[in-house]
């Protein structure tokens, strides 16, 4: 009977996956994106941080040198695959930029230094006169592309955008058309007020923290520290508002963005006022490197993201940190 159970629990294994592989409904994202006001504000900034699917093939067709299309999912995923069959594909010639390439390996959320990440960036096609395009999951992952869209920002390149929608909105748009490949000439020219370090936030709480906005993208519960994913401490840095960035999406389903007057109120409730210097983090820089760009689209200015984020804040054991519920 012993030697019996090993088969057992295999066989009650392989039967429970076939039954999830074809049996259960899987669970297609069923966008219906409109073209919600993506170019809704007067600010400069804020033009083309995200662009529709429509103004991605107008690029592929109509761009002197094409399109540089950057993929910023993570490995690919037969299990999300399946379960989200859009996460399946991927826009022709497009390069993978997941977020871990260009991090420093144990420090996990940490750029690494700008050399490296430019020579990574030309790798995958990256030109200083091109227009990239960064996709990924939208909604359903963890707003991968907006970090490798703040990654790039942040090093000056000048016509990147995020793609409306991600993977999703192109495979339902039957478009065709493909980025362009060879070896980029990125060279970059990082604008230091776009990142944030522990030391910078640190500061600016110990100044008072009147002219910071910190704007922490995790869930309520990572926020408390009653959700922790393998970080040093639970909590959140004192005086940070909890804004989880999936709640930048409007709550139909859609996959749309709220509309920008209703977020720009919403962090008006929140306490950002004119002149303050915005700061987003979460775990690893990820989620809130899509919260930067949703910064940028809503026409703010002085916005940065902290790459190293949690990860790197709690294991700094001599910095504070508040488990207040509330905003602290
Ligand atoms: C345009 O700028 C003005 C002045 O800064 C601001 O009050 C207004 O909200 C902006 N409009 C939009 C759509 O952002
Ligand atoms: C980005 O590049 C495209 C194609 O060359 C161009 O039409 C567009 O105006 C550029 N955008 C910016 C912000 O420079
Ligand atoms: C951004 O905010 C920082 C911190 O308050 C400040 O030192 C800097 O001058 C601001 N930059 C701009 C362009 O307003």
């Amino acid at each position: 009977m012993f030697q019996c159970w090993p088969v057992l629990v295999v066989a009650v294994g392989v039967t429970a996956l076939v039954y999830w592989y074809d049996v259960l409904p899987k669970d297609d994202p069923d966008y219906d994106l409109q073209e919600v006001v993506l170019q809704s504000t007067n600010s400069s900034e804020s033009a083309g941080v995200f662009i529709t699917v429509e103004e991605l093939h107008e690029l592929m067709v109509n761009s002197p040198k094409g399109v540089t299309v950057l993929d910023a999912r993570n490995k690919y995923n037969p299990i999300v695959a399946r379960s989200k069959p859009g996460a399946g594909k991927s826009i022709p010639g497009s390069h993978r930029a997941s977020w871990g390439m260009f991090t420093v390996s144990g420090s996990r959320g940490d750029l690494k230094p700008i050399p490296d990440v430019e020579a990574i960036f030309r790798d995958l096609s990256v030109y200083n006169d091109v227009p990239v395009v960064v996709y990924g999951s939208w909604k359903e992952e963890w707003g991968e592309e907006g970090r490798i869209y703040w990654q790039l920002d942040y090093l000056g390149h000048k016509n990147v955008s995020i793609l409306y929608g991600g993977i999703f909105s192109w495979d339902e748009s039957g478009l065709d058309g493909k980025g362009i490949g060879g070896k980029g000439d990125f060279v970059a020219s990082p604008n230091p007020e776009k990142i944030s370090s522990a030391d910078e936030i640190a500061d600016l709480i110990d100044a008072g923290g009147d002219d910071l906005f910190l704007l922490d993208a995790r869930t309520k519960t990572e926020f408390d520290g009653s959700t922790q994913y393998n970080v040093a401490r639970g909590g959140h840095i004192p005086g940070a508002v909890s804004f989880h960035w999936k709640e930048v999406f409007a709550g139909d389903g859609s996959g749309n963005l709220k509309d920008p007057d209703v977020l720009r109120a919403r962090l008006d409730e929140l306490g950002l006022r004119d002149g303050m210097k915005i700061a987003a983090y979460c775990t690893g820089g990820v989620r809130s490197g899509f919260f930067y760009a949703v910064f940028k689209w809503l026409g703010y200015s002085n916005v940065s993201n902290y790459p190293g984020s949690w990860w790197d804040w709690a294991s700094r054991t001599e910095l504070p940190i508040s488990t207040f519920a509330g905003h602290s």
